[in-house]
């Protein structure tokens, strides 16, 4: 049992990626005091800890998750100043906020990393991982960044010295086995926790620890490089850091830590939470490298929800009793949750808020993306000039280099690219979608005369009051034990393409069905069902022998004693 009961258990949580979210200052950049103008927007939904994408100092080659000073606000977001306002502001409405956290790498900009690169013999050169290149001039090894290309980038002004960036090269990578530095980077999060954030997303954690080594692994694609997980993924040692962190400053503490975790494999994940755990939580991949628009999957829309509804079991049973996941279906790093999970023919209200459904009743804290509760969709490009993200550019190179034609790396890149995700916040049918009054720093998606903010929420069907529909369900004062702390038992799970489970506590059952397919789908009864509790489409036909759900058809009801469903 999770044995000590947290504020973020009940939490209902908000990712804003500020580039995006509301420009106030009219430069086409979204800023601080936007987030500020818009808490009214956050109450509404139901929400309670917001979780900003890096706001500090940053030169923003990806975007500020490269970092300059973590101790300033960028000023393209606006000031400290702000920054607090935005701190006490959200307090009075009971909204706590989180920022992202980001240790494994500074930018090229910080000081430290200029220190370095002024003077190698200087203490600053051991803030990060810099290694001697091969004889022939060659890189240390054959490393490939995650972004793509070499991970190592040579140092100019050296004969043959090489730093570290497993992201992009103006991301270089901080050596943790500096104790000193692991000093620095722990007071910078006291500073921010004495400010009154209340906690973090902890940015690329899982790959603080290096294990270094000068072996040319044989490569694994054509460029010659080798992606060598083991060496830089929850690399072997990786805990003791881990362990001194979290002993330095969160245990027995209030604060909310939600691990960013690439690990594939949940089993790997124990130590990284529980009472002891490094983390309160985490925020993870394992669901998300999917996309229904791979042909197999359109050949077979409902293998595609037992992919991801296994998946999602997987980490619903690891959990019970033991920590509360972050349960989300869309991030800034992914496209559009419509476009990625539904077959474009079945984009709709209803296939939405199934889906939506099916994850929001899981238990750990959800999530929502900014734009999701409005069902913000992807904008596919014309031009590969049309994206800035850089790692997108490097996999459509990529895809060149391993023989696709310009115009199937372009089809490939607007299919999966993580900026579908990050245009302008679509607030209503006027200038630029309300995000700002001049031209953005990213295109706004063209569809925002029918997909916005006001216009939903004046709408009472619409998906926005559909996710407040939600919201205030899980917070409903009856139910909330049930919907934070019942254990999640999947049930039905032979059924192709419906998604079931029970979340039970004490006698008492929550059942959540959902059918994510586009046929009718009969599930077996023992008894009649209650009266729903929440319902994604009208009315719910039962016959004595079973229910019959509609295409896209969700329905969450409660019951005592007896199980309803024949399981
Ligand atoms: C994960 C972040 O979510 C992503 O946006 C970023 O590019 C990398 N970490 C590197 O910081
Ligand atoms: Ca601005």
């Amino acid at each position: 049992m999770t044995s000590k009961m947290k504020w973020w258990h009940s939490a209902i949580g908000y990712q804003i990626y500020p580039k995006s979210f509301q420009d106030t200052n009219h430069d086409g950049i979204g800023d601080i005091a936007g987030i500020t103008q818009r808490l009214d927007h956050l109450t509404d939904l139901g929400v309670d800890v917001v979780w900003i994408s890096p706001v500090n100092l940053s030169p923003m080659m990806d975007h500020g998750y490269d970092i300059s000073d973590y101790y300033q606000i960028d000023p393209s977001f606006g000031s400290n100043e702000d920054f607090s306002e935005l701190l006490a502001k959200a307090g009075e409405k009971g909204i706590k906020i989180l920022m992202d956290l980001v240790i494994n790498h500074t930018s090229t900009e910080h000081p430290w990393f200029k220190a370095a690169m002024a003077d190698l013999d200087s203490e600053y050169a051991d803030y990060y991982v810099i290694k001697e290149g091969r004889e022939n001039g060659a890189p240390p090894n054959n490393w490939r960044s995650m972004f793509g290309g070499s991970a190592w980038e040579k140092i100019s002004g050296t004969d043959n010295k090489f730093y570290l960036h497993l992201f992009t090269v103006g991301q270089p990578d901080l050596n943790w086995e500096n104790p000193k530095l692991r000093q620095k980077l722990y007071e910078m999060i006291r500073y921010w926790l004495d400010q009154g954030v209340a906690g973090f997303r902890i940015d690329a954690i899982a790959h603080i620890k290096k294990i270094y080594d000068e072996k040319i692994i044989s490569p694994d694609g054509p460029d010659g490089l080798a992606t060598v997980w083991e060496q830089y993924r929850n690399a072997c040692g990786i805990g003791e850091f881990l362990k001194e962190m979290r002993e330095a400053i969160f245990a027995d503490s209030d604060v909310l830590t939600i691990a960013e975790m690439d690990v594939p494999d949940p089993d790997q994940w124990l130590e990284y939470f529980g009472d002891n755990g490094y983390f309160s939580s985490i925020f993870d991949f394992y669901h998300t490298p999917y996309t229904i628009q791979e042909e197999k999957y359109q050949q077979d829309p409902a293998a595609f929800v037992d992919l991801l509804k296994q998946k999602l079991y997987k980490k619903q049973v690891l959990a019970n009793d033991r920590v509360f996941f972050t349960n989300f279906l869309e991030n800034h790093d992914l496209s559009r949750m419509p476009d990625r999970l539904i077959p474009q023919k079945d984009i709709s209200f209803d296939s939405i808020t199934a889906w939506s459904m099916m994850y929001f009743f899981l238990r750990g804290i959800p999530v929502i993306y900014q734009g999701q509760e409005i069902g913000m969709r992807d904008y596919p490009k014309t031009s590969i000039d049309g994206y800035l993200d850089l790692a997108t550019h490097n996999s459509y190179r990529d895809y060149l280099l391993r023989g696709l034609t310009p115009a199937a790396a372009l089809a490939k890149i607007n299919q999966e690219c993580r900026e579908n995700s990050r245009t302008p916040m679509q607030w209503d049918a006027g200038n630029f979608a309300g995000f700002s009054e001049v031209s953005p720093w990213f295109a706004v998606n063209p569809n925002y005369p029918q997909v916005n903010v006001a216009w939903q929420a004046a709408e009472p069907d619409s998906l926005l009051n559909f996710f407040k529909k939600m919201t205030s369900l899980r917070k409903s004062e009856k139910l909330a034990p049930l919907m934070i702390y019942g254990r999640t038992v999947p049930v039905l799970q032979e059924v192709k393409g419906l998604v079931a489970y029970y979340r039970e506590r004490e006698g008492q059952r929550l059942v959540v069905v959902a059918n994510l397919t586009a046929n009718m789908q009969k599930i077996p009864l023992k008894k009649a069902v209650n009266e729903p509790l929440l319902n994604n489409l009208p009315g719910f036909i039962q016959t004595t022998a079973y229910g019959e759900l509609q295409p896209y058809q969700s329905v969450i009801w409660y019951e005592t004693g007896g199980e309803s469903l024949a399981t």
